[in-house]
């Protein structure tokens, strides 16, 4: 096998994959009917559940499309009449808002700071003084706009005492921060292929309660492609998706899903605090500010704030490392300036550390004084 040029990723997914995921998707040319092909997915289907949940009670509906797919199946198929209350503290609960809009469900907004933990009295609040009868909560599990990590188990909690089922965008959590969905109560969960999985992109699923799929048997359907029962009641008879799969795709996802299970979930998750240790340490020793307190951060992905030297402009710094093999991202909070290094992928602490040499070198030359930072 020939080693393909190593790039390191610092966006929040896709992420840097191994040379046996990449390699994993040259495979003889197969028709998706064929049963061979139903084996793989339902391989995939069973261990994607596994990671979150008992395979007996909770199954996976695999979409072709990226995450925004999942999550638009999951609150356009789960939510029916009554009200979904949508926890709104970043880039992702507003585009969940957005998806709700277009779709006219009957939806509240709960709107949260993007850096500190949400209020779950004021949440509980909103459930309970709403003007019509609440039937789901649809929260983001890591706002990838910041590195905020939502409690999504004392929101579970709340869920529960009020007989709401949770839904749970966990795009950028998924496969690194445990998750337990039956302790946590959640009912539908929405992931993507090319982020912490280290797969490829292209797929999305939704992981849900085998019970909560039947019980949306008799509901009128308000999309098509994204209809998540339609999808589960396919594949449950058939082996096979609905409609064209990303084949090779799926090869890859099957990859990383067995190189995932050697390292563990928390073995992964492990691997990527080790990392972002390293950058906080780096990016404080530099005097750069970040955004989310300690105690709220989810060890994936980082905000930081822009450096305030007159020489600094994000287009050139994110030249200066992409031209050494390094990408960043840039920020996503509104009215903040600034940029995102996310830790996902396959890369260790010892990557970071290059990356930070690399970060010091760009700023050093462009007028920044590095020095004491930020210590939260
Ligand atoms: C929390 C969250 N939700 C949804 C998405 C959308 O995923 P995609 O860009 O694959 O559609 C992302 C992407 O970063 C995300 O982080």
């Amino acid at each position: 096998m020939q080693g393909i040029k190593r790039n390191i990723l610092l966006n929040p997914g896709p992420a840097t994959t191994t040379d046996t995921v990449k390699y994993a998707q040259v495979v003889p040319d197969i028709c998706p009917r064929e049963s061979e092909f139903g084996n793989l997915m339902e391989y995939v289907s069973v261990e994607l559940a596994r990671l979150v949940a008992d395979p007996a009670e909770y199954t996976t509906v695999l979409f072709g499309g990226s995450g925004t797919a999942a999550v638009e199946a999951m609150l356009t198929s789960a939510v029916a009449e009554d009200a979904v209350i949508i926890v709104n503290n970043g880039a992702y609960g507003k585009r969940m808002c957005e998806i709700a809009e277009v779709y006219g469900l009957h939806f509240l907004e709960f709107k949260s700071p993007a850096d500190d933990a949400i209020d779950l009295a004021a949440l509980e609040s909103m459930i309970e003084t709403a003007p019509r009868r609440i039937a789901q909560l649809a929260v983001v599990h890591h706002e990838t706009t910041t590195g905020l990590l939502n409690d999504i188990a004392l929101i579970g909690e709340i869920c529960r005492r009020h007989r709401i089922e949770m839904l749970v965008d966990a795009m950028s959590s998924y496969a690194a921060v445990p998750i337990d969905m039956k302790q946590m109560n959640a009912s539908f969960l929405a992931a993507s292929s090319n982020k912490n999985l280290q797969g490829m992109a292209g797929i999305s699923f939704v992981i849900a309660e085998r019970g909560k799929l039947e019980a949306m048997r008799q509901r009128k359907p308000r999309n098509y492609y994204l209809n998540v029962y339609a999808q589960y009641k396919f594949f449950s008879t058939t082996r096979q998706m609905r409609f064209t799969p990303p084949v090779q795709t799926l090869y890859a996802l099957k990859q990383a899903i067995d190189e995932l299970k050697l390292e563990g979930v928390s073995g992964r998750y492990e691997r990527y605090s080790k990392s972002w240790e390293t950058l906080t340490d780096g990016l404080a020793r530099l005097g750069l500010a970040t955004i989310v307190p300690k105690q709220h951060h989810s060890k994936i992905l980082t905000s930081v704030l822009e450096p305030d030297c007159g020489g600094y402009d994000f287009n050139d710094m994110h030249d200066y490392l992409y031209s050494r093999g390094f990408t960043i991202y840039p920020g996503k909070i509104e009215g903040t300036k600034t940029f995102r290094i996310a830790n996902i992928g396959d890369i260790t602490y010892k990557d970071i550390e290059a990356f930070l040499q690399l970060l010091e070198e760009y700023l050093r030359q462009n007028g920044h004084t590095c020095g004491k930072g930020d210590d939260r």
